[in-house]
């Protein structure tokens, strides 16, 4: 584990704007489309809302902002930029495990995320060719499964998404990852809220106003601030040091407080937005709400089945985008490291992470019931876990003066320490230990 510092990353954002697409890119994704939606209708609407706004503030935002001020400091992958630190401060080499959960989180994330992007993939002729035309909800749900048992076909779907990603994060950040976000994350905008208006004017807008805006706490328990917890950490892309990992590719001229604020607040957003084009269908519709994970893949084509194919086929085609630049960030936070070892760098690394990749993707597709125990493992245990380490690490290990240097000493870096040093441990693993015992106890 331990072992020498090595050279610093020669690649960078071209520019801001560059910057900001891949960095919302990453955040904006599955998370925002399908968990968000499905998990909010599950909860009850809007108390979860709320709550999942506050974990953002509270959790989500000073660990964004630590991640993009350690991956500048230490200017290169998540690993090696932990032991920069640790080395030069006399600190323990075990910290440098911390990078290594991260990367293992993210692989993890990336093995599963590449079959539910498969799953998408498929929708999109489906829904172009009007497949769905007058589903009823048990036709949907059929559709659904025979899609997902078409081992031939989603395998396909997916080593094509695979593929694309090995190839965007072989050519690198400034020749790849971000010339790929600048493309797809502006169309993904325009198409959304093309969605958007469609939805409200033809579905049921007043209803999913009262819906999503009109909080009922008497539907908040315990496993709504856990899943609010893990869902949040899960949208932005905290906790498994992949915005480390593009911190490192940050200029000194880059205002972190200022651009992490734009990624989080774009994120909610979006969040907030797929709620606005999914719910309105779904009333309209007289579908339920509180699906569940099918909310995306067997409520939303019974809706499309009863318009214009290009409606659905546009949404397929839009949450594929946005899937696409959030895998792209789980790749590079691997091939990072790999591209520090001298004796791989980052074509071989990101070739070689592609056919472990495809390889456990093959397995999910033949044991889907394994994604709901990666999804576990990596999502609701690895990132909060991953969030409570960065916070100590950064609010106790690292010294001020690192953090000072790239957040800027003032009120703002006083908060963000607090909430890192006390909030963010304190509070997550209290809320891990009570969600496991609950797992445990059933
Ligand atoms: N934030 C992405 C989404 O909302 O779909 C998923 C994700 C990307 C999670 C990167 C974690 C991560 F590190």
């Amino acid at each position: 584990m331990a072992g020498p510092v090595v050279a610093g990353k020669s690649d960078h954002w071209g520019s801001r704007f560059g910057f900001i697409m891949a960095a919302v890119g990453s955040s904006v994704g599955l998370g925002n489309l399908w968990r968000f939606p499905y998990i909010a209708g599950e909860m009850g609407g809007s108390a979860f809302i709320l709550i999942y706004i506050l974990c953002i503030l509270i959790f989500g935002f000073p660990v964004l902002m630590a991640e993009y001020a350690l991956g500048r400091y230490g200017q290169r992958s998540s690993i090696a930029s932990i032991r920069k630190i640790v080395t030069e401060n006399n600190k323990p080499i075990a910290w440098v495990g911390m990078g290594w959960l991260g990367a293992i989180a993210s692989l993890l994330l990336f093995s599963f995320y590449i079959v539910i992007s498969a799953w998408v993939f498929d929708f999109i002729p489906q829904a172009f060719l009007g497949e769905f035309g007058g589903f009823t909800a048990e036709q949907s749900g059929a559709n659904f499964s025979e899609t997902t048992s078409n081992k031939l076909e989603i395998f396909i779907y997916m080593a094509a998404f695979l593929g694309l990603n090995v190839f965007i994060v072989a050519r690198g950040v400034r020749g790849g990852i971000e010339k790929a976000a600048e493309i797809l994350m502006p169309a993904f905008f325009i198409m959304l809220l093309g969605l958007v208006a469609f939805a409200v004017f033809t579905g049921d807008a007043a209803r999913t106003v009262s819906f999503l805006l009109t909080p009922d706490f008497s539907k908040v328990s315990f496993d709504t601030v856990m899943a609010a917890v893990g869902q949040a950490f899960f949208s932005l892309s905290v906790g498994s040091c992949v915005m480390f990992t593009y911190g490192a590719y940050l200029t000194r001229d880059t205002n972190i407080p200022k651009n992490a604020t734009l990624v989080a607040s774009a994120d909610t957003f979006v969040a907030l937005i797929a709620g606005f084009a999914i719910f309105p269908i779904v009333f309209a519709f007289a579908l339920d709400p509180a699906e569940g994970p099918g909310l995306f893949f067997v409520t939303m084509p019974v809706a499309f089945g009863q318009l214009p194919g290009f409606v659905g086929g546009a949404f397929f085609t839009l949450a594929l985008f946005a899937a696409f630049t959030s895998s792209i960030s789980l790749l590079e936070t691997g091939v990072s490291w790999l591209e520090d070892q001298k004796s791989i760098g980052r074509v071989k690394g990101a070739l070689a992470l592609g056919v472990i990749m495809l390889i456990m993707g093959t397995g999910y597709i033949f044991m889907p019931d394994m994604i709901d125990l990666a999804s576990f493992l990596s999502g609701d245990l690895m990132l909060p876990l991953g969030g409570v380490l960065i916070g100590i690490f950064a609010g106790w290990v690292v010294p001020r003066s690192i953090l000072a240097s790239e957040l800027g000493e003032g009120p703002l870096l006083n908060v963000a320490l607090v909430l890192l040093r006390f909030v963010v441990p304190i509070a997550i693993s209290i809320i891990l230990v009570l969600g496991i015992y609950g797992k445990v106890t059933g």
